[in-house]
């Protein structure tokens, strides 16, 4: 399937995703126990928010991603030296493992929406040592499903210049993270929810690069200033841009 992270989404994926708080990726370390002789496998890894913090805890990191320009983009900004960025799907996986060796955790952020979950929580299961495991990250409910003002009108101007509604949650409400937890347990994993929340102070810009970060490559819009401009004048009067963002991660632990 073409998720359209190409060309210049990637530009604006890097610039305006935010990362991960450390507290959310230290829940993971703890809850793996993983340290300086691990290895964390990243699949959907865009363009390193998560790989990066990973590859600065343990022996090694391998972000995983089908789009080429994602890859990239990691790979030039990326300041550790024990990274490996392998062009592949989550489908990849059951050869990428025995490849790399028992894995200390394999993490998914904002990417198993796009991945038939169920099967990729068995094949994991065997890949991971003892102790270690299956993480998802969800970072935050996307910018225009909130209940804010703001955050309603940017739902309305990107449906109206979509020509669709906008209702996928990307794996952030309570229905699909309870999906997950129970394929997680069927898959022979204990669960574990952990739950980092803060508030962020948003501006227009890191709204309107947001927004254009999720568009697929092929919906940009042709005149970016325009675009810009007018979602500006639908923002404006409902500032300021409070964020309260929940960052959940589900940890299986083999
Ligand atoms: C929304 S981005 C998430 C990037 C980063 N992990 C983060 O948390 O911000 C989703 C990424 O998943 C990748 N992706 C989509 N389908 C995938 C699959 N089947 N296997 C692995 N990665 C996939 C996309 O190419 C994209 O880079």
């Amino acid at each position: 399937m073409d998720l359209g992270f190409r060309g210049d989404v990637v530009e604006f994926y890097q610039r305006y995703r935010r990362g991960y708080p450390d507290a959310a990726v230290d829940a993971v370390v703890a809850e793996f126990g993983l340290g300086r002789s691990d290895v964390v496998v990243d699949l959907g890894c865009g363009t390193g928010q998560l790989t990066v913090p990973f590859a600065r805890r343990v022996r090694a990191a391998v972000g995983v991603d089908p789009e080429p320009d994602m890859l990239a983009a990691a790979r030039r900004a990326a300041d550790v030296p024990n990274v490996s960025w392998v062009l592949g799907a989550d489908t990849d996986l059951a050869a990428l493992g025995p490849a790399v060796g028992p894995v200390g955790a394999v993490t998914i952020g904002q990417a198993l929406h796009w991945m038939d979950h169920e099967r990729l929580f068995r094949t994991v299961h065997p890949l991971v040592r003892p102790g270690g495991g299956v993480a998802v990250f969800t970072n935050g409910t996307p910018l225009w499903l909130q209940d804010t003002e703001w955050s309603r009108a940017l739902r309305g101007f990107l449906e109206h210049y979509l020509g669709t509604r906008l209702a996928l949650t990307c794996g952030t409400d309570e229905h699909t993270q309870q999906r997950y937890a129970d394929a997680l347990n069927a898959a022979h994993f204990t669960v574990r929810r952990h739950l980092v929340e803060y508030e962020d102070h948003l501006d227009v810009e890191r709204i309107i690069g947001g927004a254009l970060s999720a568009l697929p490559v092929d919906k940009l819009p042709a005149d970016r200033t325009a675009f810009a401009r007018a979602l500006s004048e639908v923002l404006e009067p409902h500032e300021p841009f409070v964020e309260r963002v929940a960052v959940r991660i589900l940890t299986g632990r083999r």
